[in-house]
């Protein structure tokens, strides 16, 4: 006979105990045990069901039609995707609150005019939901809306609907009745995106998952959802600034190298096609501290503004900080700049910021770093229409980066006059009409080519 049993589940990463546990072993979380029903358990081998084998099938033999890719009207999106939505893929939108991703939902669905999408929100009533269409400034018959959290209403309306898109707001509201535990928790996350993605498989369907994310940065639930999705979008950004940055942390159906940029605005998102114009200033002035780096993200060349400040430090010891720049990374490169070059920076304050609150991880920004802060000290300016490309490593030495020729020619194609490279770049022989190279092979060389 199946018996119902419980078990408790860690509410934090997922881990099960027959015992409720103060601390869970797996993640060292406190008191996060909840009991959760299981549904049914078979207990003796006799009882268990015989299945039939199945045939394996060599892998030339599988029959295989690509699906069309769906076009979601946003560059930025499809982009990110790796070229558009998949049919009956499932991805997984996560962000912090407040960020945008009930925005960028609503958005798709209102301009993704041609397919019948179905927007389920379990966190805001209709009225809420048109009021922000009014506000996108969007109207389309297409998009249509339901507020429910009940997963068996949900499964049974999508198989009455039969929309071509649906989006879920958010899988943490989301219930199954069967299930005895809260929304949110382990068991109902588990349950309730394993059901859509099987609905979502077998109706070549696309599904948008929102989930929230927790304090620490990471999604909300047990990383099991994130197994199971096809694609994890990340919504991220600085609330103090208005750029927001589409990611993809994981995708079956594309690089995950690329990232789309977004702008928030009084009627929504809107995309930014051409983030060097936006993240570099336009002062006509050259001014200490700035230094632009020839950057890229993705498969995508971008110019991007580093600032920094070098001050005499008021207290004992001196301040540091860096945003949208890797800390360890600038106190290495201040290191790199004392020790190789001889700059006395020991005994100063020092604030680097990035241009619009945006986080570079390319390596190819260090150099720019470093003569932001080589800037900021003498306080000499950079002369203007200059850019800079080059990792510099510990022994001071500057380093190629990959994918020189598409940088230089976004630094040409945006009117800079002179870009400085590693000096092993020269290998290369890149032809360039407008825009001279300067190389560089020791960071002690660099005050002298930025200020002669
Ligand atoms: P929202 O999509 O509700 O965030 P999430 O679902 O990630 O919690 O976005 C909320 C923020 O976006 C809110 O603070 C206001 C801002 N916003 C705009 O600036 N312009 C707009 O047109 C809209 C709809 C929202
Ligand atoms: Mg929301």
């Amino acid at each position: 006979m199946a018996k119902t049993k419980t078990r408790y589940v860690c509410q934090s990463c997922g881990a099960e105990s027959s015992k409720w546990l103060g601390r869970c072993p797996s993640c060292n979380e406190w008191n996060s045990f909840v009991e959760e029903v299981v549904a049914k358990e078979v207990s003796r081998l006799s009882d268990r069901p015989v299945y039939a084998a199945s045939t394996p099938i060599p892998i030339g033999k599988v029959d295989f039609t690509e699906r069309k890719r769906i076009d979601t009207t946003f560059r930025e999106v499809n982009r990110t995707l790796g070229g558009g939505l998949v049919p009956g893929s499932m991805i997984l939108l996560g962000g912090e609150p407040g960020i945008g991703k009930s925005t960028l939902a609503l958005q798709l669905a209102l301009k993704m005019r041609d397919i019948k999408t179905l927007y389920i929100s379990g966190e805001e009533s209709a009225e809420q939901i048109k009021l922000r269409a009014i506000r996108l400034g969007d109207g389309n018959d297409n998009c249509h809306l339901l507020c429910e959290t009940s997963l068996e209403t949900i499964l049974s309306t999508l198989e009455q609907f039969a929309p071509q898109m649906v989006i879920i707001d958010s899988i943490q509201t989301l219930q199954a009745e069967y299930i005895e535990s809260s929304p949110g928790s382990v068991s109902q996350i588990r349950e309730c995106s394993s059901r859509l993605l099987r609905y979502a498989k077998t109706s070549a369907v696309p599904v948008i998952l929102i989930g929230h994310i927790v304090k620490d940065g990471s999604l909300a639930g047990p990383k099991v959802l994130e197994h199971m999705v096809d694609t994890v979008l990340q919504f991220e950004g600085d609330r103090q600034y208005f750029f927001r940055i589409l990611r993809s942390s994981k995708n079956r159906f594309g690089s995950t190298s690329e990232i789309g940029i977004f702008e928030m605005q009084q009627s929504g998102l809107v995309e930014i096609l051409n983030p060097s114009e936006i993240l570099m200033s336009h002062s006509q002035q050259a001014l200490s501290g700035l230094a632009i780096a020839a950057a890229l993200n993705g498969m995508r060349p971008y110019m991007i503004e580093t600032q920094a400040l070098v001050s005499s430090a008021v207290y004992g010891t001196p301040q540091r900080s860096g945003t949208g720049f890797d800390f360890r990374r600038l106190n290495m490169l201040l290191a790199v700049l004392e020790k190789r070059a001889g700059f006395r920076l020991g005994a100063k304050d020092v604030f680097l910021n990035i241009s619009g609150g945006i986080k570079v991880d390319d390596p190819a920004i260090d150099l720019a770093v470093a003569a932001a802060i080589l800037s900021s000290n003498a306080d000499v300016a950079i002369p203007q229409k200059t850019c800079l490309c080059g990792e510099i490593s510990l022994s001071g030495e500057v380093r190629p980066v990959y994918r020189i020729e598409q940088r230089i020619a976004e630094a040409e194609k945006l009117g800079f006059e002179r870009i400085i490279l590693a000096h092993s770049a020269a290998k290369n022989n890149i032809s360039t009409k407008h825009i001279k190279t300067v190389y560089i092979s020791k960071i002690e060389q660099l005050p002298k080519l930025l200020f002669g």
